[in-house]
């Protein structure tokens, strides 16, 4: 595991963008994992900016969602099918036929967790993923006590995660309690992992997950167990490194 400490959130973001650029410099249709949350925008921001600029052309890419709430309907704007459209797909001047997601207003989730997950090995598989890191160690919607060997499913949020995610609803109450998320095992795929984390709310999550024994009760410490992982974090979520 490879460990970047950088000074601040755009740095982070400058040097994720640079590094898939680099893959799409050797892959043009490599498939990317991408991530919700605030954490990686300035990535999508910088990936964007460079794509503006000419030096890297994306037009070939593909794009994999991580985790989706269950029960939206279809187009709301928090649902993280419409975020990643946003922020990432528009953005880069792709076709929504790029993007790959797992549909959460299936009838039958379950099998619709599994449809996703056929879907990510028959595209190949996921070339680099990013990830953020949730305040208790969460990657995807893995929540503390998810299984290291776990397949795309349906979870329940914890009382924490609602909480952290109700900024993105009008009202605390609007936060769905059950998501899919690719697994631990599914994310452990990818050939490359990337998790960047920024801010001090996320360095004791950070430590945990770096430093810390491989335990479920920290989903994100499972990244130990894969052998291309690149950790970029500022210096305030290094705090506890
Ligand atoms: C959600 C997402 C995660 C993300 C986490 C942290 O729980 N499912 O993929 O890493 O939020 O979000 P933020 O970057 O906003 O702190």
């Amino acid at each position: 595991m490879e460990v970047v400490i950088v000074k601040d959130a755009p740095a982070g973001g400058a040097l994720v963008a640079d590094s898939i650029a680099a893959l799409l410099r050797r892959k043009p249709d490599a498939l990317l994992g991408v991530a919700t949350g605030s954490t990686p925008l300035p990535v999508y921001q910088a990936l964007a900016a460079q794509v503006r600029a000419g030096s890297v052309d994306v037009s070939r890419a593909r794009i994999a969602q991580l985790d989706e709430y269950v029960g939206l309907p279809p187009g709301h704007p928090e649902s993280y099918r419409s975020v990643v459209l946003r922020e990432v797909v528009e953005p880069l001047g792709l076709d929504e036929a790029a993007f790959l997601g797992p549909d959460g207003s299936a009838d039958d989730v379950q099998a619709a967790c599994e449809a996703y997950d056929r879907a990510l090995a028959e595209a190949g598989g996921v070339d680099l993923q990013l990830l953020g890191i949730g305040t208790d160690g969460h990657i995807g919607f893995n929540e503390p006590c998810s299984s290291l060997a776990s397949r795309t499913r349906i979870k329940t949020l914890t009382r924490q995660t609602r909480a952290d995610n109700a900024r993105f609803f009008d009202s605390p109450d609007q936060v769905p309690h059950h998501v899919i998320t690719q697994g631990i095992g599914t994310i452990l795929e990818a050939r490359h992992l990337v998790l960047l984390a920024t801010g001090e709310g996320k360095a004791e999550a950070v430590a945990q997950a770096v430093e810390g024994p491989v335990a479920a009760l920290v989903p994100a410490s499972a990244l130990q167990l894969h052998p291309h992982v690149t950790v970029i974090v500022d210096e305030a979520a290094a705090g506890r490194l």
